[in-house]
């Protein structure tokens, strides 16, 4: 018979305390440990043609900012609100040398100096002393990156071995749909469900292989040989599955600081390093997206599918509510986890040792940062070398 003393242990759900979730691995606005973290790297905020003349309002770590082109072709990224009396730049017109207000037509340039206030005596006499917040932005493999930390601690926007060394035919193109997070392009969940979600090797053969159908190639249904390693940049996991002949396929998938998912094509349209990279990027504590860059042969072509590619693995988006439900993927589990996932609540075990070790690490980070050091992966040095990456799909002769 069930006592007081043993109620605790009955399960029932009216016996719950109330849950919360780890705030210092998820919050990413600005003063948060986390969102100081991340606000020490680069992160992509749009493709090349959404800096355009045409301002774009961006959502990125809680900012609210505004992304344009001036028309003499240099993008900018600065705070959405006006800092004469607040409207927003979204509503601006981009001309030659910046972006005009459209309340009393104040002008910043793409650094946010104010270079004219129309209703002011002589255009105004005080303007120099005016700065419109903004940050620093760079072009490379098809995407805006900006920097959003302290200006002083600025470190050079790294290359990636794999997005710099093509086969013929071979040109970097680049995405903005979310690729990989198996649904919408806005995902409506705290990023590092997502960002964990790469090291959970386990998922793979139960969410994807069996309890939907077949989701990949059925060679990624088998119950792999697991293996983490940190790496010098993140975390990997090394899976391994036995196939018919005695052959092995070998499949490493990477997260590297700060949110890349570095993530082979589970189509295995051929075997081989990592074709892609893709930032994980915060827009919020309860929203994330994906910006992928990747090697390709015909544009927009991300993940080429093999032979083998399953009738049931239709795209998120051509699917009714029934057949989510009945063919769950990554979107469904993830966003099933709630916006954002309650830790106090979860019973880690063996398997999910990827992840622990990417919390870890993370914390480890977050602390080195609070501590006034440079968290691992930023580099100041202008000549370094491009980063390279072990993802990749292998098949290793017995
Ligand atoms: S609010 Fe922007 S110029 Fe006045
Ligand atoms: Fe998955």
């Amino acid at each position: 018979m069930e006592t007081n003393r043993t109620a605790g242990t009955s399960g029932s759900a009216y016996l719950r305390k109330p849950s919360s979730h780890d705030a210092t691995l998820t919050e990413v606005g600005p003063g948060t440990p986390m969102g100081e973290l991340l606000r020490r790297y680069w992160h992509p905020v749009g493709l090349v043609a959404d800096a355009s003349e045409t301002p774009k309002s961006v959502r990125v770590l809680g900012d609210d900012l505004v992304l344009f082109r001036d028309k003499t072709g240099r993008p900018g990224l600065v705070w959405a609100r006006c800092c004469h009396r607040g409207t927003t730049l979204y509503y601006g017109k981009v001309e030659e040398r910046g972006i005009r207000c459209c309340y009393h037509g104040w002008l910043f340039d793409v650094e946010g100096r104010c270079l004219e206030q129309p209703c002011e005596p002589e255009g105004g006499l005080h303007k120099d002393k005016i700065r419109q917040p903004w940050y620093p932005v760079r072009e490379q493999y098809g995407l805006v990156f900006a920097y959003m930390g302290p200006p002083d601690k600025k470190p050079v926007l790294p290359r990636y071995e794999c997005l710099e060394t093509l086969a013929d035919g071979e040109f970097i193109d680049a995405d903005d749909t979310s690729i990989g997070s198996g649904g919408d392009a806005i995902a409506p969940c705290n990023w590092l469900q997502h960002f964990e979600n790469v090291l959970d090797a386990f998922h793979v053969p139960i969410l994807h292989g069996n309890f939907s159908g077949t989701q990949f190639i059925e060679v990624m249904n088998k119950m792999p040989e697991v293996k983490w390693d940190y790496t010098p940049l993140g975390v990997k996991t090394l899976s391994e599955r036995k196939l018919d002949g005695g052959r092995t396929m070998r499949r490493i998938t990477e997260v590297v600081l700060p949110t890349l998912r570095v993530v082979p094509n589970p189509f295995v349209g051929e075997y081989g390093r990592v074709e892609s990279i893709g930032w994980t990027l915060p827009i919020d504590d309860t929203h994330y997206r994906i910006y992928t860059a990747g090697r390709v042969r015909q544009a927009g072509v991300f993940l080429p599918r093999g032979a083998g590619a399953p009738a049931n693995a239709r795209r998120w988006r051509d699917m009714s509510e029934a057949e989510r439900r009945d063919f769950p993927g990554d979107w469904e589990a993830q966003i099933g986890q709630g916006a954002i996932t309650a830790h106090s609540e979860e019973n880690l075990v063996t398997s999910d040792r990827g992840i622990v070790m990417l919390r870890r690490l993370l914390r480890r980070q977050v602390e080195a940062v609070a501590d006034g050091k440079d968290p691992v992966g930023v580099t100041f040095d202008e000549v370094a070398e491009p980063i390279v990456l072990e993802a990749s799909n292998r098949l290793i002769d017995a």
